[in-house]
């Protein structure tokens, strides 16, 4: 059978390329098993620093939650299964590493809503994104009401919700949804020479910046600026922190162990 989840190791950096091509990686259940239990194994190993998630095929990154399994659901059957994707975005979200988005074709439903909760977003010039759930008649489930708007502003979030329409890579760029658009054969490379420069800053420090952006995005700037002074505070009883200035200052390169 084939594995709808690939992974592959590039030293720290861990690949996630859904699989299911044929499908346009639409996302279901034995799909979002695998990335639930991938997410939690990869969150738990400090050997993997950052991730990125991509999709199989130059058509589609993932064009949503497979609708095939969810048109008979019962209003039970489809709380769980927005419960499971909810948690498997916090699940990116919350990873104690960065996850980027290297986003090839269609990202569509619960496609974009995992997009959206990744750090940030590489998209090729062939990348579409939408929240058309409505056409359906039914709403984004896996959270994508909520980081829609906090990524892009409640005014674009609405439109983009209520009409169901698709963008392309250019206006999802010029919105902010994604950092770069490239063609589809520079996409991994380019998500990949991030990534790679990443893993090569102090462990601790790109994990706690990780975790004082996305827990200060919602608090009141004082409080935030708190989280902030508590966190570089702490980073001071690392020894990278004094790895990192001394290597800087004997002017060679540093060599961090993430402690
Ligand atoms: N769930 C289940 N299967 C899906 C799917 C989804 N979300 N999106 C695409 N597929 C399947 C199609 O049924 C088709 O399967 P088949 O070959 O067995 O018939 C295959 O993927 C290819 O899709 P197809 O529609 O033929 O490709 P296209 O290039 O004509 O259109 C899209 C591409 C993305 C515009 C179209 O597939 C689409 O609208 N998908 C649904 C998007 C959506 O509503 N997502 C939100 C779900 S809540």
């Amino acid at each position: 059978m084939t594995e709808v989840l690939l992974v592959a190791h590039d030293g720290a950096v861990a690949t996630l390329t859904l699989n299911r091509p044929d499908k346009l990686n639409a996302l279901d259940a034995t799909l979002l098993d695998a990335l639930e239990t991938t997410l939690e194994e990869l969150s738990r190993d400090p050997s993997v620093r950052a991730a990125i998630i991509t999709g199989a095929g130059d058509k589609a990154f993932a064009a949503g939650a497979d609708i095939g399994a969810m048109a008979t659901f019962s209003p039970n059957q489809a709380k769980k299964m927005s419960e499971k994707g909810q948690r498997i975005c916090a699940s990116i979200e919350e990873a104690p590493f960065p996850v980027i988005g290297a986003i090839n074709g269609f990202a569509l439903g619960g496609g974009c809503e995992l997009a959206l909760a990744c750090d940030f977003l590489y998209a090729s010039d062939r990348a579409r994104f939408g929240q058309p759930e409505v056409k359906l008649a039914v709403i984004p489930g896996f959270g994508g009401t909520q980081r829609l708007a906090r990524r892009v502003g409640l005014g674009l979030a609405r439109e983009l919700c209520y009409t169901g329409e698709t963008i392309d890579a250019q206006t999802a760029l010029r919105i902010g949804l994604v950092n770069a658009v490239v063609t589809p054969a520079e996409l991994i490379a380019k998500t990949l020479a991030v990534a790679r420069n990443i893993v090569a800053m102090g462990p601790c420090a790109v994990t706690a910046c990780k975790r004082v952006l996305l827990n200060g995005s919602d608090l009141p700037l004082t409080e935030a600026n708190e989280l902030e002074s508590a966190a570089f505070a702490t980073l001071f009883a690392t020894s990278d922190q004094r790895e990192g200035m001394a290597a800087f200052l004997a002017k060679r390169p540093a060599r961090f162990e993430g402690k």
